[in-house]
């Protein structure tokens, strides 16, 4: 299905006709599966360590980069490219989820460097690489923590114009909007802070002269159904009262709350505006919930059940799944960061008791949901990890079906989980004897 709308989406192209999302090879895997990411810190990580501590193989890792690229620092390894040949090194077909932050207003990311970018992101969708690509482009553009936030006007023409240098070059790419969750929105900020009054008619939704938590959180910032592949947000549960530094237990439905918004605390919905109309693959690109390391005030949770809780409600809860079939892929936030001052820790796989709580909760409530990705030795794969010609022509890349995950037979799936199972099962017998 995937593949027939793909090939009639390059006819489409060959014909001259302006590709639009909706008929793009969006990577969308199988009903009833859901790609499995993670965010890693590679200063003490790397996607083959995060595979090998889960017993399963990760179907996305993010990683992300500047626009323009800054100068790569030898010293401190800081700039420059991502990494792909980390993703090499698991020997699986994991895709790529690459987050790019601008340094400046979207309107001021000139040419030269959307198509460096796009030149960069076909090097790995070509051979020897083949890899899947989705972009998350300027994520969290609601507030000023990022240089390109706050300013809508400049956000809105800047998305066009890098989607369309994007695809002219990758067409297989698959582009990601994803705003911060509604969650507190709009966060303390005023409309003095938005950059323009252009800006500011934009942000007061309701158009009271106010900027307040009744006026729609992503709406200013969406582009169009024609330039956005998938959709998705940033969510983080902190805790229940501002500044968040307290563990506390988070209600059971806060994830599901994240989706479809909640009447009491006016969190602008988001699953039927952006996932079912027009129809199109949601992810949540990062998320994860704060163990907040340092304090000894709240209710006296611990990190093993902050964590849980957190679990139980999104990523082993088979239920949301089921009822939001349109979220298709989570990418857990693999840090421990000070925020606000404080440190706070959301890893679930560094403590070997989190992590077999973890992986049992998974089995348990969803065995079947995520995909492993399967490798298939390239007998043209170069050894030495260079850069692959990033000047291939772009049509190659969408002659054939360019979806790597879309043809996973249904009985491979449960591999990676059977397997799991296997070296879980181990762990779990060590932990019940208790
Ligand atoms: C585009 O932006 C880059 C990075 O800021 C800069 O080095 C380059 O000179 C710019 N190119 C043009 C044509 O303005
Ligand atoms: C939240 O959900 C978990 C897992 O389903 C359940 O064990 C727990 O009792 C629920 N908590 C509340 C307060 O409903
Ligand atoms: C799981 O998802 C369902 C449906 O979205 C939701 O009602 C429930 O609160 C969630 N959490 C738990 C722990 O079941
Ligand atoms: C919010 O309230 C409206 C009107 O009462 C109702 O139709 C809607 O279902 C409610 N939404 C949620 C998420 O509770
Ligand atoms: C791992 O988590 C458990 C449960 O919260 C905790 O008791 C233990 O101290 C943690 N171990 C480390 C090394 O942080
Ligand atoms: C990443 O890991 C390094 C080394 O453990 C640590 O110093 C740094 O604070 C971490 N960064 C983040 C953002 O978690
Ligand atoms: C948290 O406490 C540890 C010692 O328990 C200390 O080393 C660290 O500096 C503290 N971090 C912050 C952000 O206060
Ligand atoms: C990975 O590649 C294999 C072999 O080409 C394919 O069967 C599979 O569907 C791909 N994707 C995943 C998620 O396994
Ligand atoms: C990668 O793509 C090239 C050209 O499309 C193809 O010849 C090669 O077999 C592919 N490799 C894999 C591992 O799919
Ligand atoms: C993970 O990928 C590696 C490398 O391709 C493979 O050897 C291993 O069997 C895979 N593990 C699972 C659980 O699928």
């Amino acid at each position: 299905m995937l593949c027939a709308a793909a090939s009639l989406l390059l006819a489409a192209w060959i014909a001259g006709t302006t590709p639009t999302a909706q008929g793009a090879a969006v990577l969308e895997p199988a009903d009833g599966t859901v790609y499995f990411g993670a965010w890693l810190n590679l200063s003490d990580d790397t996607p083959l360590a995060f595979n090998k501590r889960m017993g399963f193989n990760a179907s996305s890792f993010q990683m992300s980069q500047n626009i323009p690229l800054d100068p790569f620092d030898y010293v401190t390894g800081s700039g420059g490219e991502i990494d792909e040949t980390l993703l090499e090194a698991t020997q699986t077909n994991a895709s790529l989820f690459l987050t790019v932050y601008p340094t400046t207003t979207l309107d001021l990311i000139n040419s030269t460097s959307l198509t460096l970018l796009g030149e960069q992101i076909l090097g790995y969708q070509s051979a020897p690489y083949n890899r899947s690509v989705f972009l998350r482009y300027a994520p969290e553009m609601q507030g000023d923590w990022f240089v390109y936030g706050l300013a809508p006007t400049s956000f809105l023409s800047g998305w066009k114009t890098m989607y369309t240098t994007i695809k002219s070059i990758a067409p297989d790419t698959v582009i990601v909007w994803s705003p911060n969750n509604a969650f507190g929105y709009p966060w303390g900020y005023s409309l003095s802070q938005a950059a323009t009054t252009a800006d500011q008619t934009l942000l007061d939704t309701n158009g009271d002269g106010d900027y307040t938590s009744a006026d729609d959180a992503y709406s200013p910032y969406y582009p169009g159904d024609d330039y956005v592949d998938w959709a998705g947000f940033s969510y983080y549960e902190k805790g229940l009262t501002y500044p968040y530094v307290n563990n506390v237990a988070m209600p059971n439905g806060s994830f599901e709350t994240a989706w479809i918004g909640d009447n009491d605390t006016v969190v602008t919905p988001f699953y039927s505006t952006y996932c079912e109309t027009p129809a199109r693959p949601c992810v949540v690109s990062e998320a994860g919930a704060a163990f907040h390391v340092n304090t000894t005030e709240g209710d006296g949770i611990g990190q093993l059940a902050l964590e849980q809780l957190w679990w139980l409600d999104s990523w082993a809860n088979s239920t949301f799944f089921a009822t939001y079939p349109l979220v298709k892929m989570v990418q857990l936030f693999e840090f421990a960061k000070v925020e606000e001052e404080e440190q706070r820790d959301y890893r679930i796989t560094y403590n070997s008791t989190l992590l077999s709580a973890f992986t049992s909760s998974l089995l348990a409530s969803v065995p079947s949901l995520y995909q492993s990705p399967i490798y298939q030795a390239d007998s043209s794969s170069s050894s030495d990890g260079t850069n692959a010609d990033a000047s291939g022509s772009a049509s190659s890349a969408s002659s054939t079906c360019p979806s790597l995950f879309g043809g996973a037979a249904p009985s491979l799936r449960g591999v990676g989980w059977e397997m799991l199972l296997g070296a879980v099962v181990g762990v779990l017998g060590a932990v019940f004897c208790l």
